[in-house]
């Protein structure tokens, strides 16, 4: 019997923390959608290709081809490249949140 609670309420705490990595990555895609679209200044949608955002800036490369890793588009944000601007305003977790949007919604199609 003892065994038994022991063993749900080890399951429970299995589902519970999956359950918030899982909710806690989801709000990290939302901030980071937001990120693309409005919280960057000039936005990434104004100059980015990216279909899951819904925008068709043409100045730099279409993200849904380039497919960058997560590192590779925190780089370009924080440190700028070519004609990209660094990014001045982004909190840490603002550029974490774009970094992890834009290599996820690429990497799946
Ligand atoms: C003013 C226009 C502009 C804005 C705003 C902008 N980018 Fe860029 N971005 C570019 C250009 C141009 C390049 C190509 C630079 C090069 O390769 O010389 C680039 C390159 C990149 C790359 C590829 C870097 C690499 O390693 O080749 C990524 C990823 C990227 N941008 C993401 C973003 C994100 C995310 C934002 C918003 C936080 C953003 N960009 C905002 C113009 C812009």
């Amino acid at each position: 019997m003892m065994r038994r609670i022991f063993g749900l309420l080890i399951l429970s705490i299995a589902i519970s923390t999956h359950l918030q990595q899982t909710l806690a990555e989801e709000a990290q895609m939302i901030l980071g959608k937001k990120v693309f679209l409005e919280l960057s200044e000039p936005q990434c949608a104004l100059c980015h290709t990216l279909a899951d955002a819904g925008s068709t800036g043409p100045v730099g490369p279409v993200l849904d081809e380039l497919k960058p890793t997560a590192e590779r588009v925190r780089t370009a944000v924080t440190k700028g490249i070519g004609p990209m601007p660094a990014n001045t305003i982004l909190t840490r977790e603002q550029v974490d949140a774009v970094a992890l949007y834009v290599s996820t919604v690429t990497s799946t199609k």
